[in-house]
């Protein structure tokens, strides 16, 4: 598994996985929008063998990183490549002076918290209906929580 930087060239890629993940896909031109704003910084990770498999995407704003999104395709979940991500992403975050990390996950998304808890994210707060799911396929607003973490320490040398 290796990681690459995803330039806005990489839009297409990212806008496939995301659509393989979310039941909300984002566009090329989102992407590459957001591949092209300033803070923001996206992971790629990929095998040999199955070829593009998930990503991370990351805002930093002042000294505070947010984690936009982040997904591994259904076939390669729970091999550890969420972990890597998060784990390369928080990194990246330190080293380029960020102080806290913080990101919005739906109170329902059983796996991303564990993955997050994992990373020592606590949840600092909730915000109420934030989330369109469809549940019994029927729409239902849901709650999210707030989890932040502090990155002072962290960083590729440690
Ligand atoms: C959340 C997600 C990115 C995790 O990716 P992954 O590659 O499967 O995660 P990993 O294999 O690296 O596992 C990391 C940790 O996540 C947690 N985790 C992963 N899958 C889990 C599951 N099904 N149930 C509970 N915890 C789970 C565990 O804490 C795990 O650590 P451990 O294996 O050391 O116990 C993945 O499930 C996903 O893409 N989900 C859909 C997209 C999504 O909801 N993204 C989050 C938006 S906020």
């Amino acid at each position: 598994m290796h990681l690459i930087d995803a330039t806005p060239v990489y839009a297409p890629v990212l806008a496939r996985l995301h659509a393989a993940m979310f039941h909300r896909p984002w566009s090329e031109g989102e992407f590459r929008t957001l591949l092209s704003s300033a803070g923001v910084l996206a992971l790629l990770a990929e095998s040999e063998e199955a070829g593009p498999v998930g990503f991370v995407l990351t805002r930093i704003a002042a000294d505070e990183m947010e984690i936009l999104t982040i997904g591994v395709r259904p076939e390669q979940r729970g091999e550890g490549v969420g972990h890597l991500l998060l784990k390369h992403a928080l990194a990246a975050a330190a080293e380029a002076g960020a102080a806290q990390a913080f990101l919005e996950v739906s109170v329902n998304n059983h796996a991303a918290v564990a993955l997050y808890t994992a990373h020592e994210f606590q949840i600092t707060g909730t915000r109420r209906k934030y989330y369109l799911e469809f549940i019994n396929n029927t729409e239902k607003r849901v709650d999210a929580h707030i989890m932040a973490k502090g990155l002072t320490g962290l960083g590729k040398t440690q």
